[in-house]
């Protein structure tokens, strides 16, 4: 970083990218623009076309936005920033201090805010991929304690056309579902208390205006990095102004910064489009991968052992299970829940991180081994943040948990929070998962994570969210340091801890517990919009879905869970041997198309309703893959046309059908433009098909 001459703006640019913000010393910082570039344009012309004549009947002087919107600056919009210092110093009005450049993708504005002494440094990042993430840090430079109540990582103006919000919700075994809504004047907001990122408060929204589609259109995606509690908000004015801001949601005396104290909030990623949503989803995904430190290296397919044997151990079966999962072409093998303490059922033994001699009198090395030898990964599950009180942790620990003094536990999978703002906690986490994994060669971990924390009370009876979040990463962080080349997944009952947070730390997610075919179609459609295909862990289930009851042939379950880091949980000993040369089949044809799918650019294709289609192309559109799903029957009498989307309209394509296999054939060569704007009629089938088309350029 250098610091800057005073000067009026600063100006990041990068990937059809601008952000422009004003920020003079001794004035407010504000953002003039945020959104897709406009080409030679200079700063001071955009504040000349915005700039207005007095309001009849409002303030002698106009009330400009700034970058927290604070008490002091007297603007109408719901503040950025509320402190105060035992009921005084309220009324935040900060001004620049310092400022620093990273030339064209960074910056960092320290206001102050001279009454109460608080320092806030903003730090703004815009990636090479298009993608701004900014992050406020609050400072106490006064000699009083000061409370915060909330700090949003910043206030963003939104183009006041962006109307149509999407909002992402669920539940256990259905999330990541969208919701349609319009902006009224007023606020939207969705605030997050369950301690975990959530199923049904996802911290992401894609804005758009009344016409934009798929790849039309002015679009904007919010997501704020956080995996504890969160509040999200679009605030529409009177004037028509839209504005966005995003932080952590704050319990009541949560902070109290002592004099020189510091309050960092999570990072809020925004980008912007003028091409549709679909092009927001690829700047997201770009982001992601960015980030993951081994993007690079291909996703082995799983055998997760869950659905097969839930609690309900025994060496023999499992090294059965083993020996089938290798035979269809699994490469790792992750045992579930119940291989520890007195774990036979969710009522004991968690937080005892002991290999259960009951169960397993030689160890587990002897599994561990054997899934070696048959050419794949030893993965392990854990849920480290929680503890039964039926368990020998517990009966020597009780004052290990979080609860709120004065209020009733709330009974949540027989499962109590630990606190881990304790340092003596997190050791012996640290030291529980650190010696398994060298003593039995873990390769992977399956992080999970199963209960809402309602009351995460400390031991001083103060509201610890905000640390035990920074704990959790601190202690995965630790980890990972003692073992490098730990390849850790995070999962929360399915997908209730899926956000750029933990993502910063983790390299998959699991999407949902639930595997049943259909439903699997639109949670993967929902969570697309934020997370890539390398990192959602997508399952093969047993022929009747265990959370749903319906029951699905091989071909429509295998052909759901390619597309997706693929795997599968049920029991093999149960399906014909057909079905396992399908799913060994539909695994080879994963493995074939792997690297496509995993760094391809991502479409979701526009489609009646009863069709999910979705697909990647590679980054010089010379192949594509496409998958359609027909969850329901067509309404006439003839299957829809269906458009691809992401090939080259000027070049030629050989199209195939290769999924399912009695559908699989060549169908011919087409021009791109055709294939994008005519479509290809889709085949007679029946409902609860997957199909899966090739596509590639002539050379
Ligand atoms: C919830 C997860 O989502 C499941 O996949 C499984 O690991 C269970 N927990 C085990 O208790």
């Amino acid at each position: 970083m250098t610091t800057r001459e005073p000067s009026d703006h600063i100006v990041l640019r990068a990937a059809e990218t601008l952000i422009v913000v004003s920020a003079r010393i001794g004035e407010r910082a504000r953002i003039v623009y945020a959104g897709p570039d406009l080409p030679n344009v200079e700063p001071v012309e955009l504040e000349q076309l915005a700039s207005r004549t007095h309001a009849p009947g409002g303030p002698a002087q106009p009330i400009e936005a700034s970058l927290l919107n604070t008490i002091g600056t007297g603007h109408p919009s719901p503040p950025g920033l509320l402190a105060h210092s035992d009921g005084q110093d309220w009324a935040l009005d900060p001004r620049v201090t310092h400022i620093e450049s990273e030339g064209e993708l960074g910056a960092r504005i320290v206001t102050t805010d001279a009454a109460s002494g608080l320092a806030i440094t903003h730090q703004l990042e815009l990636s090479g991929v298009g993608v701004l993430s900014c992050t406020s840090r609050v400072t106490n430079g006064s000699d009083k304690d000061v409370a915060l109540d909330w700090c949003a990582a910043s206030c963003l103006p939104l183009d006041p056309t962006l109307t149509d919000v999407t909002s992402f919700t669920g539940k256990w075994a259905g999330e990541f579902q969208t919701e349609q809504t319009q902006l009224t004047r007023g606020s939207f907001v969705r605030e997050n208390r369950a301690g975990r990122t959530s199923h049904d408060c996802y911290p992401g929204l894609y804005l758009g205006t009344n016409s934009t589609t798929e790849s039309h259109g002015k679009a904007c995606a919010v997501h704020l990095g956080w995996s504890g509690n969160h509040r999200l908000r679009v605030d529409r004015l009177s004037d028509d102004s839209i504005s966005v801001q995003s932080g952590e949601l704050l319990l009541p005396g949560e902070i109290i910064l002592a004099p020189e104290g510091e309050y960092s909030t999570p990072a809020l990623h925004v980008c912007w489009s003028n091409k549709g949503y679909g092009e927001l989803t690829r700047r997201l995904h770009n982001h992601v991968l960015s980030r993951l430190p081994d993007a690079a290296i291909a996703r082995p397919v799983h055998y997760n052992t869950w659905e097969a044997v839930y609690f309900d151990h025994s060496p023999e079966k499992l090294f059965a299970l083993a020996e089938q999962a290798a035979e269809v072409g699994a490469e790792r093998f992750v045992l579930d829940d119940g291989w520890f303490g007195a774990r036979r059922n969710d009522a004991a033994g968690l937080g005892d991180w002991y290999v259960s001699h009951d169960i397993y009198p030689q160890g587990l090395k002897p599994l561990a081994d054997h899934v070696r030898n048959l050419g794949m990964e030893f993965g392990l599950w854990f849920e480290p943040e929680m503890v039964n009180p039926d368990s020998d942790l517990y009966r020597a620990h009780p004052d290990w948990v979080l609860a709120a003094p004065d209020a009733d536990p709330i009974p949540s999978r027989n499962q109590l929070p630990l606190d881990l703002t304790r340092p003596d906690v997190r050791d012996y986490l640290f030291e529980r998962v650190s010696t398994l994994v060298d003593e039995l060669g873990i390769a992977y971990i399956k992080w999970d994570m199963n209960r809402d924390i309602q009351h995460p009370g400390g031991a001083s009876g103060q509201a610890v969210m905000h640390h035990q979040t920074i704990a959790l990463y601190g202690l995965i962080d630790r980890i990972r340091n003692a073992h490098p080349s730990l390849v850790i997944e995070s999962c929360s009952s399915g997908g209730a801890r899926a956000d750029y947070g933990i993502l910063a730390r983790t390299d998959r997610v699991w999407t949902s517990d639930n595997n049943d075919a259909r439903a699997r179609h639109s949670i993967m459609r929902g969570a697309s919009h934020f997370l890539p295909l390398q990192v959602l862990g997508n399952h093969v289930g047993p022929k009747k879905c265990h959370i749903t009851g319906r029951r699905f042939g091989m071909s429509y379950r295998a052909g759901t869970a390619i597309l997706g880091h693929m795997g599968m949980e049920l029991d093999l000993a149960q399906e014909s041997e057909a079905d396992r040369d399908t799913l060994k089949q539909a695994i080879a044809l994963h493995k074939r198309h792997r690297a496509l799918i995993h760094t391809g650019a991502y479409h979701r294709l526009e489609t009646d309703d009863h069709i999910i289609a979705a697909g990647v192309c590679d980054r010089d559109r010379s192949e594509a893959l496409f998958q359609i799903a027909i969850l329901d029957q067509h309404k006439s009498p003839h299957p829809p046309r269906t458009r691809f989307a992401g090939l080259d309209p000027a070049r030629r394509y050989r199209l195939a059908c290769q999924w399912p296999a009695p559908l699989a054939k060549d169908i011919g060569t087409f021009a791109g433009s055709a294939l994008i704007e005519y479509g290809l009629q889709l085949p007679q089938t029946y409902p609860d098909t997957c199909l899966i088309y090739h596509l590639e350029a002539e050379q």
